[in-house]
């Protein structure tokens, strides 16, 4: 079977006249992080380009990628950031308090190392389920009830029978890597209760155009979601957004409540107002789009220029962080091991390992602060505020950090 296909349909709506209007090259899966024994080998690249659908309005990737080749090595443990913690603990908190009684079940589809889970403990019941095995077990560690598997109409039907209906669904951050929405959405029919409730949080398509953050962009993220694709594919299946709230995190994301069509919670004017703004928006495209292309160009050269004129000074630029969108920024503007010598990551399951494609290797930060080099390329730009307070030591001595988006900035 092919590793990579074309997609010529829009995931949502099935429009064909979709039009490319980004493209970052051949990349490495960006997840896909090299042991050493590795980086002598062939690495495989494939496509990486979006097109937007002017029908229902989803930016989705050019080229799909096969899961089992994306998700087979998955390194990304949500409870390393002290803020996405406290960030699911607020949603659980809500999501508890408004839509589930005391014996009420809830399931998260993505549940990854159980992040937002853990604090409904005691307080529901709760199941998880992630397709990444190394995450699962820690949640089940955690104390975390979770199942290893894609969640499907098929699996969905299982919960329903042994544990009955789910009084809320929840899906955040997950939904842009899922290939087969309708499957999703068929899962969510057998196994919401009639009045449950859906929660989902993923990044917002219209801070993505506005913010620049074109690094977001991988293999895994399959899809760039507004509310209207998503109110279309929610009314295919019997389903209404009934409230909207937009959520900082991750570079700005929107979560969105659904329930099955004239269920009991009120449409909130939140959902009207974000479908306008959308409207709006769009009334530019697609020069909108165009100039975000050409701003992604800009963006590389300004930085690949940055860091050429530091180093000419005798400055040591270093990387800081090793995300996903930072493997991307790091192929797309071309920096290997010369440029950057490391990158300096918290996750212990990182560190030792390379970034695809660059080879650039990944040191803990204590290394990066015995180390103290000039300057540090900060690519989890979306973890800047509690990075920049983290690293308050290497600031106060002289150390400064490369912030690269939504433009080159020294702080
Ligand atoms: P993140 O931006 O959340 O994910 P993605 O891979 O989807 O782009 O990844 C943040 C990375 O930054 C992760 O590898 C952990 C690392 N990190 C640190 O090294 N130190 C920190 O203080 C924080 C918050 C994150
Ligand atoms: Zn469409």
């Amino acid at each position: 079977m092919q590793s990579s296909s074309r997609m010529d349909r829009c995931r949502i709506c099935g429009g064909t006249d979709l039009a490319l209007f980004l493209d970052l090259g051949a990349m490495p899966p960006a997840n896909a992080l090299l042991k050493p024994e590795e980086i002598d080998l062939p690495e495989a690249r494939y496509p990486l380009a979006l097109c937007h659908c002017p029908k229902c309005h989803l930016v989705q990737l050019t080229y799909k990628v096969r899961a089992e080749v994306l998700f087979h090595n998955y390194f990304y443990f949500s409870s390393v950031s002290q803020r996405m913690t406290q960030h699911f603990a607020g949603v659980a908190n809500d999501i508890a308090t408004r839509f589930v009684t005391s014996n009420g079940l809830v399931v998260e589809i993505g549940s990854n190392d159980g992040i937002l889970l853990r604090s409904l403990l005691g307080r529901c019941r709760i199941l998880g389920i992630d397709p990444a095995r190394n995450v699962v077990e820690h949640a089940i560690a955690n104390g975390v009830p979770s199942i290893a598997a894609f969640f499907t109409e098929a699996l969905a039907v299982e919960i329903r029978k042994q544990q009955g209906p789910a009084a809320a669904l929840l899906a955040n951050n997950v939904l842009a890597h899922i290939d087969d929405l309708d499957e999703v959405m068929r899962g969510v029919h057998q196994l919401l209760a009639d009045d449950g409730v859906m929660v989902m949080e993923f990044p917002y398509v219209e801070d993505f155009l506005d913010h620049l953050e074109f690094d977001t962009v991988y293999h895994e993220h399959l899809s760039y979601f507004g509310v209207r694709p998503l109110t279309h594919l929610f009314a295919r299946f019997g389903f209404e957004i009934f409230d909207v709230q937009r959520q900082s995190v991750h570079g700005g994301s929107i979560r969105i409540f659904g329930q099955r069509h004239g269920a009991s919670h009120p449409i909130q004017p939140s959902v009207q107002e974000l479908i306008e703004l959308e409207m709006l928006r769009s009334e530019r495209e697609p020069d909108r789009l165009i100039r975000f292309a050409c701003d992604v160009v800009m963006l590389r050269n300004e930085l690949r220029g940055l860091v050429a004129e530091l180093q000419r000074a005798g400055k040591k630029v270093v990387g800081y962080t090793a995300p996903a969108k930072g493997v991307v920024l790091l192929n797309y503007c071309g920096f290997g091991p010369l440029d950057l010598e490391y990158t300096a990551d918290a996750t212990p399951a990182k560190q030792g390992l390379y970034c695809p494609g660059v080879r650039i290797p990944i040191r803990s930060p204590e290394y990066f602060r015995q180390d103290h080099p000039d300057y540090a390329l900060l690519f989890a730009w979306n973890h800047k505020d509690e990075i920049l307070e983290k690293e308050k030591a290497y600031r106060q001595s002289g150390g400064k950090f490369i912030l690269p988006i939504p433009r080159v900035q020294v702080v």
